[in-house]
């Protein structure tokens, strides 16, 4: 066979990714994952692996002269942003016109740059988007299974009570229950134990050092200490940075070959290379994943493929947007950056939002309550190939928004009334209130039982399967981390009892 041969490859190391890995490597199957991104472990100069969101440096974003933080703005003074040089930082903000998407880039994906929040959709919901999936099955077995693999914890709710760290959280809490708003504890997936040592001053900070988007150096369970340590620990699993793939081919005798770039520090190729595979799972993310099978289709690499491959992409309806609080409601200079509460307005028959309160971790008081809300928004956008670029182009136009923004004023307009407060309009570089125009929870593109089976199997082609957010179909209610890893765990287990050899 070719050089560079492996039984299975996987594509990226975020949720589906790693779960792919994990089980593959348990059932002793030799394992590639290829990754994009660098491995963070070694510090920097400061002693650090990771930046935090004050003095953001090279290590925050991929290859970017400048940071592209999601409050552009405060006061309308751009406050956040830093030049900086490139580098193969590890968040990206990916631009496609009216629509940018953050996604994590390095060994851990998404698990590096994310709030943690580690929520599992409502069931109602989950049946109403995923109809073939068995629900008893992924309740009974598979949600448990991810929360357990992935360590998600809950907050002492004594703790919160006291804590300077959530203070910001309660000054929301109040102002949502005048409103006659129920909210909910987030579960996590950083370890709050360590969270409460840190604001006793007993360990060396990280939520409560700004250390979010660009990384967390302590506290929080990344896939890097759960499933990828784990996939590791079985002997079977390699992972190999810094490696892009760029192309998807299919030979006679049925195995794949890919073609990959490895690049340096510099983002120079500096190796070309092609690497074979039985088994090809895609765990490139909603993004990268699509990219490469709507190249594959357009090119011609692989034909079999349906019009079903770059369709079906959402936002999970993110919307952001602040409040401007009263002089008296201080949310505090400290403030934990992984949330912790959330509105939880989704049994709203008309406007269903569950919005997390995010933190506004400027060290400093800010008189600002801010959100992400999670809506349910039926816009969907598509991809297609352009070919001057090799790349996939995301269409979604900014009118599209207009469903999540108006769910999210409903509820916060109840909100600002029953308190006497307005909306900020200094935070997103120009008056607006409602920041539309990214995402953080890229869902779809490649939906389960359309683009793949309801198993996550590319139509077309046998051995080639899909792992990550691009099965889901555009929205999942919460945010979706839990969900992938849940669905990752159910379709390996179906794949490597019915595809893979014993
Ligand atoms: P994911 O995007 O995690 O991983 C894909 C990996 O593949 C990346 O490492 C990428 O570099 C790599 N890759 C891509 N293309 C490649 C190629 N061609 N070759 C090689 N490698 C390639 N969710 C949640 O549930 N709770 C939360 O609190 C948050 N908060 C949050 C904050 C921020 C700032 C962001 C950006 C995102 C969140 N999310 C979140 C979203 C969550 O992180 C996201 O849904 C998952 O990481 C998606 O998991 P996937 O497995 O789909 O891919």
């Amino acid at each position: 066979s070719a050089p560079g041969f492996s039984t299975a490859v996987v594509v990226g190391t975020g949720y589906g990714a790693a779960v792919t890995a994990l089980r593959l490597g348990e059932a002793g199957i030799p394992t590639v994952m290829l990754e994009m991104g660098k491995l963070w472990s070694d510090p920097g100069p400061d002693g650090k692996v990771f930046c935090d969101m004050l003095k953001p440096d090279r290590r925050a974003m991929w290859f970017k002269n400048r940071t592209q933080a999601p409050l552009a703005s405060f006061l309308w003074l751009d406050l956040a942003n830093r030049d900086i040089k490139r580098y193969p930082g590890v968040l990206d903000r990916v631009n496609y016109g009216d629509m940018s998407v953050y996604v994590g880039r390095g060994v851990g994906g998404g698990s590096l740059v994310n709030g943690a929040m580690a929520v599992t959709p409502k069931r109602s919901y989950f049946e109403e988007i995923l109809p073939a999936v068995d629900a008893d099955e992924m309740y009974g077995t598979y949600f448990p299974r991810a929360n357990r693999a992935l360590g998600v914890n809950d907050i002492d709710p004594h703790w919160f009570e006291t804590c300077r760290s959530y203070r910001y959280a309660r000054v929301s809490r109040k102002a949502a229950a005048r409103a006659g708003l129920k909210t909910v504890f987030v579960p996590s997936v950083y370890d709050f134990g360590y969270m409460k040592r840190e604001e006793a001053g007993t360990v060396p900070r990280s939520a409560l050092a700004s250390e979010v988007i660009y990384g967390n150096n302590h506290g929080k369970r990344s896939l890097d200490k759960s499933y990828l340590a784990a996939a590791l620990g079985t002997g079977k699993v390699t992972i190999k940075t810094q490696h892009q793939v760029r192309g998807i081919t299919r030979q006679a005798d049925g195995t794949y070959v890919l073609s990959v770039h490895e690049t340096s520090e510099d983002g120079v190729v500096v190796a070309r290379k092609q690497l074979g595979a039985k088994y090809l799972f895609l765990g490139a993310g909603s993004l990268g994943s699509t990219e490469l099978l709507v190249r594959a289709r357009e090119t011609g690499t692989l034909p079999e493929l349906n019009d079903e491959v770059g369709r079906g992409w959402g936002t999970n309806g993110n919307v952001m947007l602040g409040r401007a609080n009263h002089a008296w409601d201080l949310g505090g200079s400290l403030q934990s950056g992984m949330p912790a509460l959330g509105i939880d307005a989704w049994d709203d028959p008309v406007n269903p939002v569950f919005a997390e309160v995010a933190p506004v971790p400027a060290g400093i008081e800010t008189w600002l309550s801010l959100y992400l809300a999670i809506t349910k928004n039926p816009e969907r956008g598509h991809f297609t190939y352009d070919a001057a670029s090799d790349s996939a182009r995301l269409h979604w136009r900014a009118s599209q928004g207009k469903p999540s923004i108006d769910a999210a004023k409903a509820l916060f307009d109840k909100v600002n009334r029953a308190n006497r407060t307005v909306y900020r309009s200094d935070l997103f570089g120009d008056t607006r209130s409602f920041e539309d125009r990214f995402t953080y929870h890229p869902l779809g593109g490649l939906v389960l039982g359309k683009a793949t089976d309801s198993y996550g199997r590319v139509k077309g082609y046998r051995n080639l399967y899909v792992t990550d957010g691009s099965l889901i179909p555009g929205s999942t209610g919460v945010n979706p981390f839990v969900t992938i890893t849940a669905l990752a765990e159910r379709n390996v287990e179906r794949v490597l009892r019915e595809d893979l050899p014993r």
